[in-house]
This record gives C-alpha cells, structure tokens and sequence, in this order.
C-alpha cells in the first residue's frame, strides 16, 4: 500500500473509530432518523432473517431495529419443512402465524422459505423411497403452505440450493427419485397455490461462474415448461477476505437478462478464518476450541471493523450501481449475536457478519452502508 493510500487508510480508521465511538450519541438520532430501508428507498427492499426470538416479540430491542431499518422480513427456520410439516399429517402453523402477523403490523414485504429443500427436512420425508410418495408430498406441503398464507406472504423461495458447485444438480432425494422435473413441479404447485406470489430459485455460490451456469440452465428449463419464475437469489454468503465483485455483478446482469428480479437474499460476511481458507487443512477436522480459528472472541479490531466496512461499502456501491435489476437485499440475521455463523462451520466462536453488534449498536459497517447513499447524492 502506498505511503498516500496508507495516509488515507489511516485517516478512514481513525473516522471509523470517531463516528464508532459517537454511535452513542448519534444512536438517539439514530432511533429517530432514518433507517436502511428509508436510505434505500427507491431502490431496494432491505430486510432481514428472524429467528424464532425475534418473530415472537422477546426482544423489544430488535423489535424496534427491526421496525426502524426493514421493510422485507424472512423466517430463518420456522416455515422449513421439519418444524412447519414434523409428521405427513401434521403441520405446525403457529410460529409461521405470528411472523405473517409481525411483517402486516410492519407493513413488510414477506418472504416464504422454503418449499423445496433438501436440508432440514421432517423425518418423515427423508424416509420416502417411491417416486409417486415424494410426489404427493410435494403436493400436499406446497398446497398447504402457500394455500393457508395465500395473499398474505407476498414471495416464496420455491426451492433452494438445488446444485453443486460445478453447476450440476445436487444428488438430492428429490432428484434421484423425480429427476429435474421435480424443480418445475414445484414451482407449478406454488404458482396454483398462489397466482399472485412472486417465486424464487434460491441458493449460495450462485455468483461463481460454473454454478451461475448451472443455475441458468435450470431457471431456463423453468422457463421453457411455460411456468412463472420471478426472481434469483443470490445468497451472498461471503468473506472478509473479499466479496467477488466481478462475478456478482456479472450474475446480476445474466440473471436480469433472463427477466428475472436479483436478490441478496442471506447477506452476511465473515470475518473469521475457515478451515477450507487454512491451506492443505483438512475440513473435517474439528476445530472446536481452537484459537487460530475463533480469534476475536473478545471483541473485533477497529482494523478488522474498518475492512468489513469497506467490503459492505463496496458491495452496496456495485448495487446502487445496478438499482434497476436488484430487488432486495436480505441480511441474515438481525445482528452479530443472533448470526447462525457464531456456530457454522465451527461452533461457539464469536462472529462479527452483520451491520448491528451483540448491543443492537449499529457499527462502523453500517455508516459505510448508509454513506453511500449520501456520497451518491453528492454532486
Ligand atoms: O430447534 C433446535 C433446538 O430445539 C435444539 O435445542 C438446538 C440444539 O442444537 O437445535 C435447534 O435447531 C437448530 C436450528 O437452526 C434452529 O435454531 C439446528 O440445530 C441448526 O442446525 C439450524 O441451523 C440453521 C441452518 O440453516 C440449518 O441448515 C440456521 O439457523 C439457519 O440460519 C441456516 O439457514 C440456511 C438457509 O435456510 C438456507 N441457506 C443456507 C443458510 C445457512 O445454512
């Protein structure tokens, strides 16, 4: 880094550290100003994924953050197969209710997640051998769901994270008892449950140029059975060690040439090291515990802040840049203590993804975020 750019990188950190610091006093203006979802207004849904806590009420600090800063809200584990349809007879309703009732009292944009996955599926399900069961399974989960929240949950993730990395399909139980056809069924018996929802393909990597081919291929196939689908999301699920700009914004714009609404759908970044990033590591092997891999567990270095700030800021400059195909851009999670990456792919470390830290306090990453729409009004 050059003697300039290492000048100018001080001065930034030290203004991180200073506006940091005044996130106190500012955080009175804060609750009375506006929120992420105001700056962006105009351009993008912003949201977030609530766990179980936060759609019950239990904390009326997030509730009022919630409130103040999102205007799309996504349940984070209570509308999935093994806690919404435990038993083939049996669906639990109540967790799903009371989120469709927080997002009408807010006024939010509600995401349904998800129909068609293969992960965190009942029991029940993961023990279905014939073709012919699985379809009426499919029939009865994706007619129940989206019938009982028909007008109220405004877009459904229709299936989620059907490739692999090559951009391949995912050996599912899905796929290796229907083939790809059950991807078109599943978005043919949301499109009847609900005419009016919009449907979504979901999944991570998608970014990457060999899965981004696959998914195209699958959206197309989509397409081409003269079925609706709306948009792509793109989880977003990425590093401090840095966002691969180039490749989302070329998936931005291959998805939106295919029609299709973009969206972020599980942003968060991690700022702790993974054992795929620790060179000739073996990835099974269980880190639990070890320093080297959960280093900040007392609080995360202004240095550290000041990087995340920077990879937000650059990730939401190359959005606004491409306001016009992007349509929302879902966190996940409402701040660093409610994030899942606190115990994936390690558990009990101390992770430090999101905008808001474990006092609801916005951080050095969100005034990043928020500036943006401020330097893009500056002349
Ligand atoms: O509900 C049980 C609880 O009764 C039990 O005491 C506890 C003990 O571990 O587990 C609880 O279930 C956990 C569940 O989250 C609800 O908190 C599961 O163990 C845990 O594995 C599950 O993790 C979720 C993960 O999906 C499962 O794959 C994360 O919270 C959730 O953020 C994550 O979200 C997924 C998206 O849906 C799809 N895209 C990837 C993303 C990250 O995996």
């Amino acid at each position: 880094m050059g003697f300039a750019r290492f000048c100018l990188f001080l001065m930034f950190v030290s203004s991180m550290v200073f506006m940091a610091s005044c996130s106190k006093t500012d955080g009175k203006k804060e609750s009375l100003g506006r929120g992420l979802k105001d700056a962006y207004k105009g351009d993008f849904l912003i949201g977030a994924a609530l766990g179980r806590p936060y759609i019950l009420g239990q904390d009326s600090v997030a509730d009022m953050l919630i409130k103040k800063h999102f205007n799309t809200i996504s349940p984070e584990n209570d509308m999935k197969c093994e806690l919404i349809h435990p038993e083939w007879n049996k669906y639990y309703f109540d967790i799903a209710d009371k989120f469709v009732e927080l997002g009408k009292e807010n006024n939010q944009f509600l995401l349904g997640h998800t129909l068609v996955w293969h992960s965190q599926l009942a029991p029940f399900v993961t023990k279905i051998t014939s073709a012919d069961s699985l379809r009426l399974f499919m029939k009865e989960h994706i007619s129940t769901i989206v019938g009982r929240y028909k007008g109220k949950i405004n877009a459904w993730d229709v299936v989620n994270e059907a490739l692999n990395e090559d951009g391949t399909m995912r050996k599912s139980i899905f796929y290796n008892l229907l083939g790809d056809q059950y991807i078109i069924d599943a978005f043919r018996l949301a499109q009847t449950a609900d005419p009016k929802a919009e449907l979504y393909y979901n999944d991570y990597n998608i970014e990457q140029p060999a899965k981004r081919k696959g998914a195209i291929e699958l959206i197309k196939k989509i397409q081409a059975a003269g079925i609706r689908i709306d948009g792509v999301g793109i989880q977003g699920h990425w590093s401090i060690r840095g966002l691969p700009l180039e490749d989302i914004e070329q998936s931005i714009l291959d998805y939106s040439a295919l029609g299709l609404k973009v969206m972020l759908t599980e942003l968060d970044i991690t700022v702790l090291p993974n054992p795929w990033d620790l060179r000739g590591a073996d990835v099974n092997q269980n880190f639990e515990g070890s320093a080297m891999m959960n280093p900040y567990p007392q609080g995360l270095p202004d240095s550290m802040q000041v990087k995340l700030a920077m990879e937000y800021e650059s990730l939401f400059d190359l959005l606004v840049k491409h306001k016009d195909k992007v349509s929302r851009v879902t966190f996940w999670g409402v701040n660093d203590e409610s994030s899942w990456l606190n115990g994936w792919p390690i558990r009990g470390r101390t992770n430090y993804p999101l905008l808001f830290d474990r006092n609801y306090q916005p951080k050095p990453a969100y005034y990043r975020v928020m500036s943006v729409k401020d330097e893009e009004k500056r002349p």
